[in-house]
């Protein structure tokens, strides 16, 4: 149930009725204070601005023709001319009914089903994942979970980078290790070692860099034995990353893998098509693409080179080929790139350029996401206690291993193995909850101790708030079955949590609209505090048996909720905490 497009449709109606143009935005929020009512629409006085028309004139005649009889008993005109509107109790005690007998809370399928290409995580395998890989591998799969939950087809592509000059280092290293009768699978075990020490020879050995160089030359031109070596260190990488999803509960597989590599044969192709269109300057011996959308104030541009002056080719040449390939054999009706700030240039570069060049259409919906910087304490990027950047598994198994000494001491007569699994679902979930829980756009610190914390809009304090909701309807000791009956609404609190919970699905639309996650976890967050507030204020398990009935309804509606927003979050629940 979304009130909110219902309302806009209804107030649009009603304002085309009274002469305002078709695409007149009708404006309806959300009411920050109780007496605006439940919603408002700002729309008004914009539409009488255009009218030239006094908006308080216009709100009255907007009022006359609006139809809400059936869900609000008081639409008012407040100010300058805002329309407020209050929600009818039973209204809401049915549209809560529907909620509580439906598997998806009452939100509906999108109307449109659209394809949806998601571009997330996509680390370099030359390493080993690090903590800046966090947040597009967290807050691109709660995207595409929620995208699903609606009905979109979601295809993920993980462009991981397995390209380029550092592999010959890395190759020339494994060449090395064999010929010396090393076991390379063991020195691969741990990457940022093994990429360490290659970089060591490379700087320090001339004949090593020069292997090195000879190798990539090798790889690049198709190699057989060259492309073994590095089939099996890519292989290696991959297995690395698997394991950290696994263990983030990131829906990530193998089989969305879609390297850099894989677009090898497309890019003279991507290079010619440029070239055939005149959109190529020669600079430097390098192939490159001047736009102007893309000049500063001194009129300099920041070209995009395609091609170098050796021949090889470059990220953004890979980038576009991309594009292409994701409209021309993905149908994609929209694509999403969950990537860092820094590269916010680039993406408008290659989208622009995209359009141009007819790789994509001219209304292609290529949407950067990008995204702000881990922080440390010292208000600089996230780095280990050595000074190294933060491995993402050794971050993880760290979470993991804090929460699991917090569980122990909060419950010590628990058994151990149940322990351990809390701890598991509390640490992954704080890490998770800590990221998602921000606005995208911004930076921010990495704490251990706020993400951990019970108190706060914090992973441990949502998994226990859902846990306690669930032990309240255990101990109503009802079968779930039979919890029928009216939901009435009579005390402000429960009136409240009644308008919070059906209002699920306009917290989800902005996941999905804007790519902002964080969104859906305020609005779990107030939910939880919602709930608390109305528990505290209007018994359950002792009430008469009928408002038990109907309050029990409100909690299990709660859990329900609170559940479902946390897994479209891709954050597990605990029934005990
Ligand atoms: N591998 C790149 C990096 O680590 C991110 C790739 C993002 N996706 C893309 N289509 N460029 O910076």
């Amino acid at each position: 149930m979304n009130i909110q497009t219902l309302l806009n449709q209804r107030i649009q109606a009603a304002m085309v009725a009274v002469g305002a143009p078709e695409d007149a935005p009708a404006l309806v929020r959300q009411s920050a204070k109780a007496q605006f009512g439940d919603y408002q629409a700002n729309g008004i006085m914009g539409v009488a601005k255009k009218l030239k028309m006094n908006p308080r004139q216009l709100a009255e005649q907007v009022l006359e023709k609006l139809e809400l009889d059936d869900l609000a008993d008081k639409v008012e005109i407040a100010g300058p001319g805002f329309i407020n509107i209050f929600l009818k109790n039973t209204w809401l005690s049915e549209a809560l009914i529907r909620l509580r007998h439906s598997d998806r809370l009452d939100v509906p399928m999108a109307d449109i089903k659209e394809t949806v290409v998601v571009d997330y995580s996509a680390p370099n395998l030359a390493k080993e994942m690090h903590v800046g890989h966090l947040r597009s591998t967290v807050i691109g799969d709660a995207v595409v979970r929620t995208l699903e939950f609606l009905g979109h087809k979601v295809i993920r592509q993980n462009h991981v980078g397995d390209w380029g000059t550092q592999f010959g280092m890395l190759l020339a290293y494994m060449e090395r290790l064999r010929a010396e009768n090393q076991q390379v699978s063991m020195a691969l075990s741990d990457l940022e070692t093994f990429y360490r020490a290659a970089k060591l020879c490379f700087d320090d050995d001339p004949e090593f860099a020069n292997r090195a160089r000879e190798l990539v030359v090798a790889l690049q031109s198709g190699d057989k034995d060259c492309l073994a070596l590095w089939d099996e260190f890519i292989n290696i990488s991959l297995n690395h990353c698997e394991e950290t999803y696994t263990m983030l509960g990131v829906s990530l597989t193998r089989k969305d893998v879609m390297p850099e590599s894989a677009y090898n044969d497309d890019l003279p192709q991507v290079v010619d098509d440029l070239k055939a269109q005149g959109l190529l300057t020669e600079s430097n011996g390098a192939q490159c693409v001047f736009l102007e959308e893309f000049a500063n104030k001194d009129g300099e541009i920041t070209p995009i080179i395609v091609q170098k002056s050796g021949g090889g080719f470059l990220y953004a040449t890979t980038d576009l080929a991309a594009v292409r390939y994701r409209y021309n054999t993905l149908k994609a009706d929209r694509c999403l790139y969950f990537v860092d700030a820094r590269q916010s240039l680039h993406f408008q570069q290659i989208f622009t350029l995209s359009r141009k060049a007819g790789f994509a259409p001219q209304d292609a919906r290529l949407e950067h996401m990008p995204f702000g910087t881990v922080m440390g304490s010292d208000g600089k990027p996230f780095k280990t206690r050595s000074g190294g950047v933060a491995k993402l598994s050794a971050l993880l198994e760290e979470a993991q291993e804090r929460a699991f000494k917090l569980v122990a001491s909060k419950n010590p007569d628990m058994p151990e193995d149940e322990q351990r699994n809390i701890g598991r679902v509390v640490g992954i979930a704080s890490v998770k909850y800590a990221d998602l829980s921000k606005n995208r756009t911004s930076d921010y610190q990495f704490n251990w101790d706020s993400m951990l914390s019970f108190e706060g809009n914090t992973a441990p304090y949502l998994l226990y708030a859902y846990s306690r909701v669930a032990s309240i309807v255990r101990r109503s000791e009802m079968n779930i079955d039979d919890l029928q009956g009216e939901i009435v609404i009579q005390e402000p609190q429960e009136r409240a949590l009644a308008m919070q919970l059906v209002q699920f699905e306009e917290a989800i639309q902005q996941v999905v609209s804007d790519g902002m996650p964080h969104f859906l976890s305020a609005y779990l967050y107030d939910l939880a505090g919602t709930f608390m507030t109305f528990y505290e204020a209007c018994p359950i398990l002792n009430a008469q048996s009928d408002v038990k009935i109907s309050r029990l309804q409100l909690a299990l509606s709660t859990a329900s909720t609170l559940q479902q927003g946390l897994n479209l979050l891709g954050i597990e629940t605990l029934e005990r905490m």
